[in-house]
């Protein structure tokens, strides 16, 4: 544990110089609104600069059922549809900062669910379900269940992102 614990800190030791000098900017972004989003990319392009981590973290767990001003169940646009929509914006400065990452973060619990019909075809209506549909633990569940589906899938073509 001792050494473990030796190693990290060795290892931050390096980056640390790198981290202190580091220029950090916030920037505003509602996943909830997806003109949100397009104003936080052009924002972001505008700004030309690189683009080498984009790290999809935001969520929100048991709400309520609501609608977004965008007309969909709030789950699955702040924990989905945001993100999904912010990578596709972003997709070219992804490309051209290469070596570049999308890092989705999603949970366990995507495994118990799934957005399927009893067809095997995607049932759109448990992604952004009425009210009368909607459990908070099941939306959490789907939206964590797209975030998987969305990073099996993003792969940009490697020779664009870098090894
Ligand atoms: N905590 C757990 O036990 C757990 C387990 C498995 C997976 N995860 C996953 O880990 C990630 C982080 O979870 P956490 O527990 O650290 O969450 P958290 O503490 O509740 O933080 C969620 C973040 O999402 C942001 N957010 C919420 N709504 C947003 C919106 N409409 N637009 C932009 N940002 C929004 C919040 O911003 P504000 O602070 O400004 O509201 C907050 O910074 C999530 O993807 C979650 O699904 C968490």
């Amino acid at each position: 544990m001792w050494f473990l614990w030796f190693q990290a800190v060795s290892r931050l030791s390096h980056t640390w110089p790198i981290i202190h000098k580091a220029k950090v900017e916030a920037m505003t972004l509602d996943l909830a609104l997806l003109r949100s989003v397009q104003h936080f990319a052009q924002a972001f392009k505008a700004k030309n600069v690189s683009l080498h981590v984009l790290v999809c973290n935001a969520a929100v767990f048991g709400l309520p059922w609501t609608l977004t001003k965008d007309g969909l169940e709030t789950t699955f646009q702040v924990n989905h549809l945001g993100h999904f929509y912010l990578v596709q914006l972003l997709q070219d400065v992804l490309c051209r900062s290469a070596p570049a990452r999308v890092v989705v973060v999603s949970s366990e619990s995507h495994r118990f669910t799934d957005i399927n019909d009893s067809s095997g075809k995607l049932d759109f209506s448990r992604l952004s379900p009425s009210k009368s549909d909607y459990w908070a633990m099941l939306a959490y569940n789907r939206s964590k269940l797209c975030n998987i589906l969305f990073s099996n899938e993003v792969g940009f073509p490697q020779e664009r992102l870098g090894p």
